[in-house]
């Protein structure tokens, strides 16, 4: 543990809880927060992300910002004074134009500057455009403390590499990039993610690599996700079975695994636009990165089509057609609801004139309403259905007896091609 170490986190989401945690098994940590609900959850030992579980975030908890090690969250500024790292994991979405939306970054750089002190360290984990640490935040920092960067005060870029759901590849097993204003300052970063970090560190050369690795990673994904999904439509067409084929083809040993689907979330479906924005600004128009995202965002409203194809080559009326959708969340096994592509297959079968009905155990019901202005079941409604679309592979959808559900001739689409049984539809 390296000595005299107060670390503040600002924004405890989905990748700020996880890190909060680990830091406070070794140093002083306060978490904050603006919203009040979400301390008080986690001040009572509770995530409702799923991400860090109750007793492990338990064991770090202290009643008042500690001396030595622990976590204590508040939405008290106040309470960060202290500290001399500040590592900022706020969100980074889209407007509705698909533009980049920094409102969150801008207001917690403007919290920091205001309890910014000489010598203290900002790290921004949040994904962004190359850039953007030192043209956006930088000088909000410098407006509201008074003080000159890399001389009173100092910045890293860490990206976070975390997958929500995925309790294999937790953030201290992620190995992690790390960067600096100054060389020195960059080791001191990267010494201090080293410190907790078992899967270890990579020092990058500067704050732009280092942001430019994290949105081109999500971009790459984006982009072979949008091959598949292209492959999929391609041997829908000639009627062959693109699951097959992806497996025949994952014997090469340099084929790259990727299966076709809907993309959604806060990352992969948002961060090519991060980069796309600055290209433009710097007056290249990308075109790869954008077809991926076209392509990918078409996926919705593809898979409904072949729904309503699947009830005419089945001779079943379209028209108040009962269709039961199979998940909500952006991904399996994981409550979270941000940008789920799944509304897209909702409102286009809805848009055919038929009547839709979603269960998704792991999704909150109010938050899904909040959002979308979407109902859904948490529990199997225990009626019959003219079509059933699995949308998301949770776990608790790979064991229904699907054919209780279905009326005669009933179809079901199976997005993810995860269903043993023999399907009637898939991507
Ligand atoms: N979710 C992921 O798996 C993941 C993975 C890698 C990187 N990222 C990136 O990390 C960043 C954070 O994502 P997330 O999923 O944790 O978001 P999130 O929405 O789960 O959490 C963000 C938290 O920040 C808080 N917040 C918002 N504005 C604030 C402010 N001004 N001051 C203090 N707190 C504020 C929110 O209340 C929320 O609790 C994003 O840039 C995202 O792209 C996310």
């Amino acid at each position: 543990m390296k000595k005299d170490i107060k670390i503040a986190i600002i924004g405890l989401g989905y990748v700020g809880l996880p890190l909060a945690r680990l830091f406070a098994t070794k140093y002083p940590v306060v978490g904050f927060d603006i919203h009040e609900d979400r301390i008080t959850e986690l001040m009572n030992g509770i995530d409702s992300t799923l991400e860090v579980e109750n007793e492990v975030l338990q064991q770090v908890l202290v009643n008042t910002p500690s001396e030595k090690k622990g976590l204590f969250c508040t939405t008290d500024i106040s309470a960060i004074e202290n500290c001399n790292y500040y590592i900022v994991t706020v969100p980074t979405p889209i407007d509705k134009n698909n533009k980049p939306d920094l409102t969150p970054l801008i207001k917690s750089s403007e919290t920091v500057g205001q309890v910014l002190k000489k010598k203290d360290i900002v790290i921004y984990e949040s994904t962004v455009y190359p850039g953007a640490t030192e043209e956006v935040c930088i000088p909000i920092l410098e407006k509201e403390s008074g003080l000159t960067f890399n001389t009173h005060f100092f910045a890293g870029y860490s990206p976070e590499r975390i997958n929500p759901g995925d309790k294999e590849h937790t953030v201290e097993k992620i190995l992690k990039v790390t960067s600096g204003s100054t060389i020195e300052i960059g080791e001191k970063v990267d010494d201090l993610y080293a410190s907790v970090i078992t899967a270890g560190t990579h020092m990058a050369p500067s704050i732009k690599v280092a942001e430019a690795a994290k949105v081109i990673e999500n971009s790459q994904r984006d982009i072979n996700i949008a091959f598949v999904n292209e492959l999929a439509k391609i041997f829908n067409l000639l009627e062959i079975d693109t699951t097959a084929v992806l497996e025949a083809a994952s014997t090469k040993w340099n084929f790259l695994p990727f299966k076709p689907g809907l993309v959604g979330g806060h990352c992969i479906s948002v961060d090519p636009y991060y980069l796309a924005q600055k290209a433009q600004e710097v007056g290249y128009h990308p075109e790869i990165i954008l077809a991926g995202r076209k392509m990918n965002d078409s996926m919705g409203h593809y898979v409904a089509s072949e729904v309503i194809k699947l009830f005419v080559k089945n001779d079943l009326k379209i028209k108040n057609a009962r269709i039961l959708v199979l998940g909500i969340t952006f991904k399996e096994n994981c409550p979270d609801v941000r940008n789920t592509r799944v509304v897209d297959v909702i409102q286009n079968l809805k848009d055919f004139g038929t009547n839709v009905t979603v269960f998704d155990p792991w999704a909150k019901p109010s938050e899904v309403k909040k959002e979308y202005n979407i109902e859904t079941f948490s529990n199997m409604p225990q009626n019959k259905f003219d079509g059933i679309v699995l949308a998301v592979a949770h776990q608790e959808f790979l064991n229904i007896d699907f054919c209780k559900y279905l009326n005669k001739g009933g179809v079901i689409y199976d997005v993810k091609g995860v269903l043993d049984c023999k399907v009637h539809g898939k991507l």
